[in-house]
């Protein structure tokens, strides 16, 4: 094997922790291409400053690769107009987009269920389908799971990562940049990854490098075993609770101690929740568990190569690093938990669970017989999401608690809404060869879907009881089997959900509340009226080891034969030509004109303010992602287009049109020329068509949240050239960058409060634009002028590349054309 060898080095990398070597090898890997040098090799092992880092593969998701598909698409559109060659625009690494955030539950609870709601599904997404599958053709280096297939980080974790690349002749690691937070996921595999935002994947797909700060590496040490009564998602909630108090955001985590306590499947389920606790990355490193687990998904060969290639290049977990910071969770001291009702790391456990619930109301409801119920009924319980349900000792668990339980002759509660949405085809495959699915299915566990269904809100309508219940003030729950509960994210009318592991779920399920103590109080009765308790039915974890062995390398193999192929997918239609066949009566997709912005050429002069904000503008501020309103801009455009269901701007992200209205849709802002008060999208216009040039004011943190990249594109698309802020979050300012909006810093921040956004605004200074740079700003209004100092935010000489460009698409198009 060849491989650029951390052997040679002059530097001491055993001690350096496991995650950064896999930088450290991805520097040296690209040293002296003209961006990246000795310093960024020196800045991991002295932890300071950033490097330039080449992924090398994005994965996607529907939601959030849509709108990148557009702007690809766009580009091969802009390239064939200027005379160029629109074959030539390709991801320069292998893109793949898992599509499953949009499949609703809308059917349940039968056989049909899952191709019923599959069909809704194509029906619904038909014109956002249509593209990616054109691109699945027209792009070289693009793949697309189709819908059906399961969840991202399963499907990643399970097949898609690499673990080492080996490409003529040259090995190295995987690294993955997604678009989706819990891309840390494949971390449990020896994989290093996170996510990003949209506009940063985009720039690493046309081959520009993700700049990212070094990191301190805290090590997680577990000492102990689990006791027998735990299952890996008790783990998670453990590690997660400690982890966020102990505080490590934007921290890389490495976890050591005795990994040999836990599965690979068990790393991937901790891993998954790194993003709950709040780092960057959560890695297990490569051990003889990962060589096991390769060998079971991608065969002996495979594994051969990893060891191999690990073991000479000091990537195997063989000696203890130095860590910056440390923190030890005793495993042999986790216990049966939820985590509830908002927050991911509020855990609870099992047996403080009824005295933290008290229920007030209760109402009478007529559901197969009338019952009167209390705050706290589970009104949804689903086995879903990326983090536990492909992780065959918690299936397992819920698939022989569910056998126990119809043996038993227990029933769900009929106010229930019983949902299983599996992140992996496999898991059906060893259910059905055990003969144990049908007992899911007897308690109305049907698969309903491969998907991230409920976890992402999509978990359709409850009991029309139910509803009406919850419309009358009763206080109805959900039980998930996932990472995120914030209030009505898994469902609208549901403001408490629990987290636990899928055995629990269907406890909870035949239970019908959450506030029970299943210490003394019985699950429920048998038919011949006597208690049935949740330790009767709780399988062992030796049955449950006993029936882990089924799970086999050819359930793999042949599950994953036929990853890219569906007949769901045949239907369809997509046009196969290099250029996307745009339809301007889509609501859906638009092409962006992007392309068509003026980029920054000089000073600016005579601008005016188009919103003036406070501090912590979150990009959800900027650019939400809920329901439109009727009344608002894009509801008023989408109408007029004849759209009935108006939808969510999270939905429409692949047209601009809705985006560009929707952006600063909460606020109202002042067309200062006349002094009226008016939509942001309205007073944008009123400045575009009289050439006046706009920026946006703020106070400190612009930007925080989410990495949302319409939070850049939707003012980049309203005509604003600069935000001059107190300070600017991360990811934000980067996504600003790299649509050519200019982030300007003031240098003193307290002569924001001598402005009103009323004033007239004059940059001095930008033609020779370079990092850090001081700028003069003149805000002018009758009767007083204020100057001051700007920093120009750009970190990197490419960043003013971009700035110059309009944005890194144009800039990577630039290169292109020339
Ligand atoms: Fe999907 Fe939920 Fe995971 S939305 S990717 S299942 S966190």
């Amino acid at each position: 094997i060849k491989f650029y060898s951390l052997n040679k080095l002059d530097y001491d990398v055993h001690s350096l922790p496991y995650s950064l070597r896999i930088l450290v090898e991805n520097v040296l890997r690209h040293l002296n291409n003209g961006i990246v040098t000795e310093e960024h090799l020196a800045n991991i092992f002295e932890r300071k400053g950033e490097i330039p880092f080449y992924p090398a593969r994005i994965i996607m998701q529907d939601y959030t690769g849509v709108p990148a598909v557009v702007d690809l698409a766009a580009m091969r559109d802009y390239v064939a107009e200027k005379g160029g060659d629109p074959s030539k625009v390709n991801p320069e690494i292998p893109v793949e987009l898992v599509i499953d955030h949009s499949l609703i539950v809308l059917y349940h609870g039968t056989k049909y269920s899952l191709e019923e709601n599959m069909k809704a599904e194509l029906n619904a997404n038909k014109e956002r389908y249509s593209l990616l599958k054109w691109a699945s053709k027209a792009f070289k280096n693009f793949r697309v799971v189709p819908p059906g297939k399961g969840i991202i980080h399963q499907i990643n974790v399970e097949h898609l990562a690499r673990i080492v690349f080996y490409e003529n002749g040259l090995a190295y690691p995987d690294t993955v940049l997604g678009t989706d937070s819990h891309t840390p996921m494949v971390n449990g595999i020896g994989v290093l990854g996170w996510g990003v935002g949209g506009i940063e994947a985009e720039a690493a797909l046309l081959g520009q490098p993700y700049y990212m700060r070094v990191p301190e590496v805290v090590g997680v040490v577990l000492e102990g075993e689990p006791s027998p009564e735990v299952t890996p998602t008790d783990i998670v909630l453990t590690i997660t609770e400690k982890l966020r108090k102990k505080g490590v955001v934007g921290k890389f985590l490495e976890y050591t101690g005795n990994l040999e306590a836990l599965s690979a499947f068990d790393r991937a389920v901790i891993a998954n929740m790194t993003p709950e606790n709040g780092a960057t990355v959560g890695y297990f490193p490569i051990d003889g568990e990962t060589i096991r687990f390769i060998e079971l998904t991608r065969g002996k060969k495979k594994a051969k190569l990893v060891e191999k290639y690990a073991k000479l290049n000091l990537m195997f977990r063989e000696e203890e690093p130095k860590y910056d910071d440390v923190v030890k969770i005793d495993l042999s001291k986790v216990e049966p938990s939820v985590a509830g009702p908002t927050h991911p790391e509020d855990r609870i456990p099992l047996k403080k669970l009824k005295e933290s619930f008290k229920p007030k109301k209760k109402v009478k409801i007529v559901l197969e017989g009338e019952h009167e119920v209390e705050d706290g009924i589970v009104a949804l319980a689903a086995i879903a999401s990326c983090t536990n349900t492909s992780n065959p000792f918690n299936i397992l668990a819920a698939a022989l608690l569910a056998k126990k339980a119809v043996e038993r002759g227990l029933k769900v509660k009929p106010w229930v809404k019983t949902s299983f949405t599996p992140g992996s085809r496999v898991v059906v495959k060893y259910l059905e060869n055990l003969g144990l699915m049908s007992y899911l299915e007897a308690l109305g566990f049907h698969v309903n879907g491969f998907a991230c269904a409920s976890c992402i809100g999509n978990s359709g309508p409850l009991k029309r009881e139910v509803e009406e219940a919850i419309g009358e003030g009763l206080v109805a729950t959900a039980v998930i089997s996932g990472n995120r509960n914030f209030r009505r994210r898994v469902n609208p009318l549901i403001e408490h959900t629990y987290l636990a592991s899928p055995p629990l779920v269907v406890a909870f399920a035949i239970a019908g509340r959450i506030n029970i103590d299943f210490e003394r109080e019985p699950l429920a009765y048998d038919p011949n009226g006597k208690p049935v308790y949740l330790r009767d039915i709780m399988p062992t974890r030796e049955e449950i080891k006993g029936l882990e062995k089924i799970v086999g390398e050819e359930m793999f193999k042949e599950i994953y034969s036929n990853l890219f192929e569906s007949p769901y997918w045949d239907m369809i239609k997509a046009n196969e030509g290099e250029l996307f066949e745009w339809d301007d009566k889509s609501s859906y997709i638009r092409k962006p004109p992007f392309f068509e912005l003026e980029p920054l050429k000089g000073d600016i002069k005579g601008a005016r303010v188009l919103v003036f904000l406070g501090d912590r503008i979150s990009t959800d501020d900027i650019s939400p992602a809920g329901k439109i309103d009727p009344e608002s801009p894009a509801g008023k455009y989408l109408r007029e287009l004849g759209v009935d269901n108006l939808h969510t701007y999270g939905a429409r992200r692949g047209n601009h049109e809705v985006m560009m209205r929707g952006t600063f849709a909460r606020f109202k802002t002042i067309y200062w020329p006349t002094g009226e008060e008016m939509s942001v999208y309205d007073a944008a216009m009123r400045y575009k068509q009289e050439g006046i040039p706009v920026i946006i004011i703020a106070g400190k943190q612009y930007g925080v949240g989410s990495s949302r990249d319409w939070a850049a594109k939707g003012p980049a698309l309203l005509g604003v050239k600069a935000v001059i802020a107190e300070s600017f979050e991360r990811i934000h300012r980067s996504n600003l960058v790299g649509m050519g909006i200019l982030p300007l810093q003031f240098k003193d921040p307290s002569v924001r409060k001598e402005l009103d956004g009323s004033e007239v605004y004059d940059i001095i200074g930008l033609d020779d634009l370079y990092p850090g740079k001081t700028v003069k700003v003149i805000a002018r209004k009758p009767g007083k002028t204020v100057e001051f100092e700007a920093i120009v935010r750009l970190e990197t000489p490419i960043e003013v590349e971009y700035i110059r460009h309009g944005g890194i698409l144009k800039y990577a198009v630039s290169r292109l054309l020339s």
